[in-house]
């Protein structure tokens, strides 16, 4: 039952609860931060999703362009489904509303889903974040593919940092210092911390079978999105053929999924989720190393440490 286990959770003093700069306590669950009202949702999604193998999987720590990624994998995806990528439903519709979150569309907090996983047509495409060692394991046994991205983790922290503050903060209550949030990252006690054993999960999985994960950086995409749209769509077993490179197919979806043409849509200007996060909160600068204008140099210190000692040797490079 739900809220039997919700109760045991918040009665176990054998889990460590925690606040950060988000509005919801955290508690660290077999080595992972998730936030509290999402426990019952990763819980749900654990015991309940069959995975299939046509299934498409987009893993992200929260901030690390997985808005991004829905919208690039979405259109790679359905491309033929269109007669020209103007038709395509990611110009009425927010990204987030076209691939659904497990832990806040699907499950998000009772034992009955919102949505009917069943009837979402293949392949269906699905984001989480939770670390790989918590993923149910019918996603695991079966073909179904995983695409995880990641970014430089200073500015991921600035990225949600901002977010906490304009969807969680209304004024009334106060949000920490930044040096004290940047304190609790350095120790990995973050919305689904620590980021290195989230990277690294995730970046093991795909060196031991990377036709299972496709492990991606924010940065390599910002630099040189065509190469990697296309070697999406090779994962995925949907290569482009030559005649859409040639008619410049890659090139038209890079611009469909560009940070400037999503954020200034209407959709994305005004909407909110259905979980009340306005859209435009997805879309902030898009940009590469705006934690300087953020995190102060000592603390940024304290955090490039902390990455050289726990990622230095995994071969994940900044
Ligand atoms: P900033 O806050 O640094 O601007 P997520 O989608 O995981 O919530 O991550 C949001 C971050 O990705 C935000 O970073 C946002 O601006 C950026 N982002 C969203 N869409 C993007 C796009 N199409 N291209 C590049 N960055 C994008």
């Amino acid at each position: 039952n739900h809220d039997e286990f919700k109760e045991s959770i918040s009665h176990n003093q054998d889990i460590i609860k925690e606040n950060t700069w988000v509005s919801s306590l955290l508690y660290e669950i077999n080595g992972c931060w998730i936030p509290a009202k999402l426990v019952p949702a990763v819980t749900n999604f654990q015991n309940q999703f069959q995975a299939k193998d046509s299934d498409i999987m987009l893993a992200t720590m929260p901030k690390s362009g997985t808005t991004w990624l829905k919208a690039l994998v979405f259109t790679i995806t359905n491309r033929n489904l269109f007669q020209t990528l103007d038709q395509s439903p990611l110009l009425s519709s927010n990204p987030h509303a076209l691939v659904p979150f497990f832990e806040y569309d699907i499950y998000p907090s009772s034992n009955t889903p919102l949505m009917n996983v069943d009837e979402i047509p293949s392949p269906r495409i699905f984001s989480t974040h939770i670390h790989f060692q918590c993923l149910p394991a019918s996603v695991l046994d079966t073909k179904c593919r995983i695409i995880y991205i990641y970014r430089d983790p200073l500015d991921q922290f600035v990225s949600h940092w901002c977010f906490a503050l304009e969807n969680f903060y209304d004024g009334k209550t106060k949000p920490p210092i930044i040096e004290e949030a940047l304190e609790k990252y350095s120790k990995g006690i973050h919305p689904f911390g620590p980021f290195w054993d989230h990277m690294l999960g995730y970046s093991k999985a795909s060196s031991k079978d990377s036709n299972k994960v496709l492990f991606l950086k924010y940065e390599v995409l910002k630099a040189d999105p065509v190469s990697v749209v296309k070697k999406i769509a090779e994962f995925l077993e949907i290569p482009f053929s030559p005649e859409e490179e040639i008619n410049g197919m890659v090139e038209e979806v890079v611009k469909l999924c560009s940070f400037d043409n999503l954020k200034n849509l209407e959709v994305n200007r005004n909407g909110r989720t259905n979980y009340g996060v306005k859209h435009s909160s997805f879309f902030r600068k898009g940009g590469i190393g705006d934690w300087v204008n953020y995190v102060p140099p000592t603390m940024a210190e304290l955090v490039l440490n902390v990455m050289e000692e726990k990622l230095g040797g995994a071969g994940i490079s900044f």
